[in-house]
């Protein structure tokens, strides 16, 4: 057995935690939508045909905010048919995805089904095929109060009051290829300028997200930040970033060390931007929107036979990803990931929510179930809000193909000072080794640990499935806080979620 020590302290301050990092995303794509949180013809259905078995799952999650309508989808979104009398919205080709988007679902009923699952909006307005006069006129709907022509339609369609979204996306992923009204970053650079100008004219209020690369490795990575960061600096508020993981070489070592990639990421993007914030001389932050994160790689050949070869489907099956038990623990690496950055990473939505690379599964006539991702997310989510606090960490290590030496403890810990509970979440991704951990605690004098949740199995590619769940949290004999000192186990491969909290 190996040793580590740590030391947890309220000095070692990073940030509050910004509760949207606890985000996700639905996106008109695949069954996420139709026959995903709304199928009206299910019998758990509401009056508004809403799944009121997934509304549960996703209640559980405590989702702040959740991004919408795309994702790809976006990049050729036409808002005016997803919204007015259901009798005169018209389908259309959804060419993202190569679907037919039937057009029954949209803004309207997305904006009842967020405030069911006590979530706001991430708007993204479609710069691809669109532009700036397009997402002006959306935001007039969305947020003006009346006596023009988009909020007097909106009143015309039943809604007196204004959504007043407050979180915009300016496009999606505008460096990739596979966008629609793909752009060079100068070009980008400058729409999305005017746009944020204009956006921010109509109102002040809101906040504006910069489209970042595509993915970590996009050959234009991170010139492309700098470049249309220098034109839209002074409009926007935050950049985005995106990143999905795979076991692709199914080597599990490795696999558990692409958290390590992610905060490269972040600290890139994080240079990137204070580097144009010095050139220009800016007073101005701008933090990071991580908007796509997430494990994507299981469904990605049945994704590719549906849109070449069975195009123009309602809802067809895609990015139906079955997650695994290291996929948890790889989703678990990545909060800790963005927990360490909470200084500056101010959003992230889990991509996605519902059957689409989702926690949330549904089956058609059936339950709504939880997939394995779904628990180190909740866990986070309900633990993890105060100020997270960097634990000092003396421990092991051991080597990897691709990564050199990793460490096998990944930690982070938040304290929430109003509720006096710290909590320290730790993935031991030694995948031979148990460690014995000694906390020193002192600084949080009369606590003494509440309970110990652990995601563990022996075998890494368990799946959970509407029949059963294999992989599901257990409570573990809690270590004791003695003398300011927590001795506590880490078994190999495995998610750890320790309570601590002040005895009364
Ligand atoms: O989340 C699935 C897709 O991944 C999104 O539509 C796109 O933005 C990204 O490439």
């Amino acid at each position: 057995m190996k040793n580590a020590k740590m030391i947890v302290d309220k000095a070692f301050r990073i940030s509050e935690v910004d509760k949207r990092i606890y985000g996700s995303f639905i996106e008109h794509l695949g069954r996420a939508v139709y026959g995903g949180i709304y199928q009206p013809d299910h019998a758990t259905a509401d009056e508004n045909g809403f799944r009121k078995d997934v509304l549960e799952l996703v209640k559980d999650l405590n989702v702040p905010v959740i991004r919408y309508p795309g994702g790809n989808f976006v990049s050729n979104f036409f808002w005016e048919d997803s919204v007015g009398p259901l009798s005169e919205r018209k389908p259309r080709l959804d060419l993202a995805w190569r679907s037919l988007e039937p057009n029954t679902f949209g803004l309207g009923e997305f904006a009842r089904w967020t405030e069911k699952a006590g979530a706001d909006i991430m708007m993204a307005v479609n710069l691809g095929t669109r532009g700036t006069a397009d997402a002006c006129n959306l935001l007039e709907y969305c947020n003006h109060p009346s006596g023009t022509k988009y909020s007097d339609l909106r009143i015309k369609h039943g809604i007196k009051d204004p959504y007043n979204i407050k979180l915009w996306c300016l496009g999606n992923e505008m460096d990739g290829e596979w966008q629609l009204g793909k752009k060079t970053m100068h070009e980008y650079g400058r729409v999305a300028q005017e746009t944020a100008k204009a956006m921010k004219l109509i109102d002040p209020s809101i906040e504006l997200v910069s489209c970042g690369s595509s993915f970590m490795d996009m050959p234009t990575f991170p010139q492309w930040e700098a470049t249309t960061l220098e034109y839209d600096y002074d409009y926007v508020d935050y950049v985005s970033l995106h990143q999905y993981y795979g076991n692709l070489n199914n080597d599990s070592t490795d696999y558990l060390a692409k958290c390590d990639e992610m905060d490269a990421f972040i600290r890139t993007v994080i240079s990137t931007c204070d580097f144009v914030k010095a050139k220009k001389r800016s007073k101005k932050t701008i933090n990071l929107s991580f908007d796509e994160w997430n494990v994507w790689f299981h469904s990605k050949s049945e994704e590719e036979d549906i849109t070449t070869n069975h195009p123009w489907q309602i809802a067809p099956p895609l990015l139906e990803d079955h997650y695994n038990f290291e996929d948890a623990l790889l989703v678990g690496l990545m909060l800790i990931t963005l927990l360490k950055h909470a200084d500056r990473v101010k959003i992230a939505c889990l991509a996605q929510l519902v059957n689409v690379i989702a926690p949330v599964m549904t089956e058609k006539d059936g339950t709504a179930w939880r997939q394995t991702i779904y628990y180190p997310f909740l866990h986070a989510s309900r633990y993890g809000r105060g100020t997270v606090l960097q634990p000092l960490v003396d421990g092991p290590s051991h080597p990897t193909l691709e990564h050199g030496e990793i460490s096998d403890i990944v930690s982070v810990a938040v304290y929430n000072e109003e509720a006096e509970e710290v909590t320290i979440f730790a993935v031991n991704r030694n995948l031979e080794e148990d460690i014995l951990l000694t906390a020193d605690v002192r600084c949080f004098q009369g606590y003494q640990v509440k309970e110990h949740i652990v995601l563990e199995n022996d075998d890494l590619k368990a799946e959970n499935g509407p029949d059963g769940e294999k992989v599901m949290p257990k409570q573990v004999a809690a270590g004791k806080v003695e003398a300011g000192e927590l001795q506590t186990m880490l078994k190999k491969a495995t998610w750890n979620v320790i309570r601590l909290g002040k005895i009364k």
